[in-house]
């Protein structure tokens, strides 16, 4: 009696340590191929030249539908992100419009302070632009997405601080558009993913399409998503890396602590024994 209620503890108390699972919209059983990401693992950081790279994606190419609501310009330049010089934030912020009624004529130029710009004035318009589908806001995507994984890859995520899903969801979905089978009719504005089944968004990015300043990172389709998602990853958890080091010191603090308490319990009740 006394061993179920035991096992039925350890069972709910692991029970509310797993995470909740986000909702995975791709297609059921859609198997994920997934990446290595330098963000993996216990010990993961963000690539800054990654996330940089991925940031240019998002800006000449998604910014066109999507926005980044819950990004402000001045989020670009802070440690742990791209780390933009706070001159070049400035910089590209006032390349962009913000609409704003104290503004003489309720339009100014943008200031780092300012929030992503909106690509539409409003959802209908949106819509209309787009066949009549929304393209969501990216800004926590890679927490609302992810990818289902078979047991007990899903059970040991919990130790080893996975974090990735969001970003592999987004890495399928840009990397798979194929041309629907047979049995599939594509209505006008509808296009086959072979992650996510029939989408209203066609493939937005092409081998080559944006030039990479550095020289050798490679122009292609795989490498443009992995950095977007990669950056996309970072507007949805930009204090992960920071998250992870607190953790990582709290179990240290938290096993020295426990040996000195036993070195303490072993001196007091040295002359009971
Ligand atoms: C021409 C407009 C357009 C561009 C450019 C575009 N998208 Fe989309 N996107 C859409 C639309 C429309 C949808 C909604 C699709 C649907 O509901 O079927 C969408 C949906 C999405 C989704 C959500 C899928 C889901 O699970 O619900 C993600 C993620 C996404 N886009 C990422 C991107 C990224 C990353 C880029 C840039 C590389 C990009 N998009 C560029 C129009 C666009």
């Amino acid at each position: 009696m006394k061993k179920t209620t035991f096992l039925g503890a350890i069972l709910l108390v692991l029970g509310l340590a797993l995470p909740a699972v986000p909702a995975n919209a791709a297609g059921e059983g859609a198997e994920a191929h997934q990446q290595s990401w330098s963000f993996s693992g216990p010990f993961g950081t963000y690539d800054r030249n990654q996330l940089r790279r991925g940031f240019l994606i998002y800006k000449d190419v998604c910014s066109s539908c999507h926005g980044l609501e819950y990004i402000s310009f001045r989020n670009l330049s802070e440690p742990g992100g791209p780390e933009y010089s706070e001159d070049a934030v400035r910089a590209l912020a006032a390349e962009y419009t913000i609409e704003d009624p104290n503004a003489e004529g309720g339009e100014r130029e943008g200031v780092p302070s300012d929030r992503w710009p909106d690509p539409f004035p409003n959802e209908q318009i949106a819509r209309d632009a787009n066949g009549g589908a929304l393209p969501p806001d990216l800004s926590l995507m890679a927490k609302a997405r992810t990818i289902s994984q078979d047991f007990p890859w899903w059970a040991l995520n919990y130790f080893t601080a996975y974090q990735e899903g969001g970003a592999d969801y987004i890495y399928n979905l840009l990397t798979r558009y194929e041309e629907p089978p047979a049995d599939v009719e594509l209505e006008p504005g509808q296009y086959y993913n072979d992650f996510y089944g029939i989408i209203a968004m066609g493939l937005p990015l092409a081998d080559g399409m944006i030039p990479y300043e550095d020289g050798n990172t490679p122009e292609t389709l795989h490498q443009y998503s992995l950095d977007v998602s990669a950056f996309l990853q970072w507007t949805a958890d930009p204090h992960m890396v920071s998250r992870k080091q607190m953790g990582f010191r709290v179990l240290l603090f938290l096993v020295g602590f426990a040996i000195l308490m036993y070195l303490v319990k072993r001196r007091l009740w040295r002359d009971a024994h």
